[in-house]
């Protein structure tokens, strides 16, 4: 890991460690991935303004936002099906997260169990729900999170029907994998994923295994699963029947425009998280950290702000709080360290970008992440 220097290169480190149809799910986005490359290039149209000799000898990186402290401004992502990357799976990463001060969001479609993440999380912890068809889930989700303790949940709305992944379609991606005729050399040149992959065989979507049979009944397509268990059909007054049904802090995620901010103060939402899901889904959409500016003009500060994707270096971070944001999140990042190494390698990456951002800050000449704006900021 030692070598490891950058995002860019615990990236190429997962590609050499994981079978090509495993590598693409997790790398790949919707059609011709423009979403997924312009969430990362759109941070390049804006210029960081250092301030000299403001005194940086300390430089505070903790905040607050939903409804608690943070040690930094940054949570990860909730990605499912972690298991497929490493066999330390969530729960690698939610311990990794929680050393090095790290909020952790957990996913519906996650290989460890709720309950057990809550007990190895000391961080601020968030769990996300998409709404089933099966409407009893979500209260289900509901209950257990308040038994555990979670601080926040999470409605992603980006995912009424699955996106176009054609990396997946031309892969024949399938969740457990599976050993095709066309996929068997790529497998056979990663004997150490694919010994351990045979050997610890828990891909199950744990959480909701209990009431859906999807998995359990034999291989799946990860598009298929969103198109035949999650409800298209849900509404405004769905997503306001579950704000009241939780009663803390609540994130919508998936929301890019200001009417839609708008909407969601009006439903008593606390949070947004800004995201295209990595570019993942509808493509054409606009990179989260330009949609700050709008949605922020439009809410004031009614709504706490996530930038969700794209973000790949300390500085993304310190752009997106200029311009308004109350925090980031990430989640190719932290997989890309997983499958390079495990829970080590996660650990050892996310120190490393806190570090960098300590350092960015002082660079910049701001001690402190909370007085970030755009004085330190200007249009490229
Ligand atoms: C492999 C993978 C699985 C994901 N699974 C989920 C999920 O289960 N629920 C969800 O809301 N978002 C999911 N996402 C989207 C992430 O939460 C997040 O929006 C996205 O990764 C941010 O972009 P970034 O990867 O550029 O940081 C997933 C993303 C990836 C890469």
């Amino acid at each position: 890991m030692t070598k490891l220097f950058n995002v860019h290169d615990y990236r190429k480190a997962a590609k050499r460690r994981l079978p090509k149809p495993i590598f693409d799910y997790l790398d790949g986005g919707a059609d011709d991935e423009w979403s997924l490359r312009n969430n990362t290039s759109a941070f390049d149209k804006y210029e960081l303004w250092p301030h000299q000799l403001s005194g940086v000898g300390e430089i505070n990186l903790a905040t607050r936002f939903l409804g608690t402290e943070h040690q930094l401004p940054v949570m990860l992502s909730p990605t499912g099906m972690t298991r497929l990357f490493h066999h330390h799976k969530e729960l690698g990463v939610a311990r990794a997260a929680s050393e090095t001060g790290y909020a952790y969001s957990l996913s519906t479609v996650g290989t460890a169990k709720m309950e057990d993440i809550a007990e190895i999380c000391k961080t601020p912890k968030i769990f996300q729900i998409y709404v089933h068809r099966d409407r009893g889930l979500t209260h289900e989700f509901v209950e257990r999170a308040k038994a555990s303790n979670y601080d926040a949940l999470c409605l992603t709305v980006d995912a009424a029907v699955a996106g176009n992944r054609e990396r997946d379609f031309k892969n024949g991606f399938s969740v457990p994998p599976r050993l095709t005729l066309a996929s068997l050399a790529s497998f056979a040149a990663h004997p150490h994923w694919t010994l351990n992959f045979l050997r610890e065989h828990d891909f199950r979507f744990i959480n909701v295994v209990h009431r859906v049979d999807a998995i359990s009944s034999g291989t799946l397509g990860v598009m298929k699963y969103i198109n035949s268990q999650l409800d298209p059909s849900i509404s405004w007054d769905d997503a306001a029947e579950i704000v009241a049904l939780w009663g803390g802090p609540f994130i919508i995620k998936g929301v890019q425009s200001a009417e839609d901010a708008a909407q969601a103060v009006e439903i008593g939402a606390s949070a947004l998280m800004l995201s295209n899901h990595g570019g993942r889904q509808l493509e054409g959409s606009p990179a989260p950290v330009d949609c700050v500016r709008p949605i922020r003009d439009r809410v004031g500060d009614k709504l706490e702000l996530i930038v969700d994707g794209g973000v790949r270096r300390p500085g993304h971070l310190i752009k997106a709080l200029c311009l308004g944001a109350n925090a980031v999140s990430f989640g190719r990042p932290y997989l890309y360290a997983l499958a390079a190494g495990g829970e080590n390698a996660v650990k050892a990456f996310l120190t490393s970008f806190k570090e960098g951002l300590k350092r960015d800050m002082a660079l910049l000449g701001c001690a402190d992440v909370q007085v970030l704006d755009e004085r330190f900021l200007r249009s490229a």
